[in-house]
């Protein structure tokens, strides 16, 4: 599916090569998180793949606060550059809000600035972020229908979590955040008939956890006991018990990257009035 995605994005953006449009994505890496880099280095790889141009900017654990900021001003001000995405986490010390704030809402696709973020809560957006979209888009496409159903959503993260919700929430879905306050977990989960799981937990989301046929959508990168990657559900177990479920890897995480094209296309249309 997130080759499908990128297929069709490549198809539209050779109507913007022919018109002399290279769009040009500014990836911006601040020290040497192994997972971060792996990323990175995926991004680039679809941008390549779609026919954008890719900038990365690979920044020492020791950048100060100033020095990014005024390369994403830098960044802001450069007609080649149409999407700017500093990679999260930052290390300890640099302040992400400021940074994300920093970022040109016309350049941001993550949509993680607060003009964006204020945008979606209002259904009147032109970026959505790149998870939550990418996860709508597998729904849609398998004919999943959010309205009317019980949705709950683990992890309440600026980046997954909240904005997951408020987009089951506009198709109607009814929706439910849960976290590491909440209460009778399992209780609440085992009602979802669409579970997201975005905690951050190795195979947290048991299958006592998840309904009959429920539809589980595993948002987690961790490493098991044995340090194989897995999700935040324990697929093994909860996959006998559902109807459908996204695999880690290669569930989310592709179409999180085949989102960020798709934002990055309608970037570059916007700042060139198409
Ligand atoms: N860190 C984890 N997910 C994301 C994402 O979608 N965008 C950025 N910039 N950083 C992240």
């Amino acid at each position: 599916m997130s080759a499908q995605v990128k297929e069709q994005v490549a198809k539209e953006n050779k109507e913007l090569l022919a018109k002399g449009i290279t769009p040009g994505l500014a990836v911006i890496l601040v020290g040497n998180d192994p997972a971060s880099r792996v990323y990175v280095n995926n991004k680039k790889k679809a941008c390549e793949f779609v026919g954008f141009k890719s900038e990365e900017f690979a920044l020492p654990a020791t950048t100060t606060q100033e020095e990014l900021l005024s390369l994403v001003e830098e960044l802001n001000e450069r007609r080649d550059i149409n999407g700017i995405l500093c990679q999260l986490p930052l290390p300890k010390g640099l302040d992400e809000n400021a940074v994300i704030e920093a970022i040109s809402p016309l350049k941001d696709v993550d949509a993680f600035h607060k003009q964006n973020v204020g945008r979606i809560m209002i259904g009147d957006y032109d970026f959505l972020p790149c998870t939550p979209a990418g996860i709508m888009e597998m729904l849609r496409a398998y004919d999943i229908d959010a309205d009317g159903k019980n949705c709950v959503v683990i992890g309440r993260s600026n980046i997954v979590g909240k904005p997951m919700g408020m987009l089951l929430l506009h198709e109607n879905g009814t929706v439910t955040i849960c976290h590491s306050h909440t209460k009778n977990l399992s209780e609440i989960t085992s009602k979802a008939d669409i579970l997201v799981a975005a905690i951050g937990k190795a195979k947290f989301v048991t299958a006592d956890m998840v309904k009959d046929g429920a539809v589980v959508i595993d948002v987690g990168m961790n490493r098991d006991e044995n340090g194989k990657l897995c999700g935040d559900v324990d697929f093994e177990n909860v996959k006998e018990k559902c109807s459908y479920i996204t695999p880690v890897p290669g569930g989310v995480g592709p179409m999180t990257i085949a989102t960020l094209m798709k934002n990055t296309l309608k970037a570059a249309k916007l700042q060139n009035n198409l």
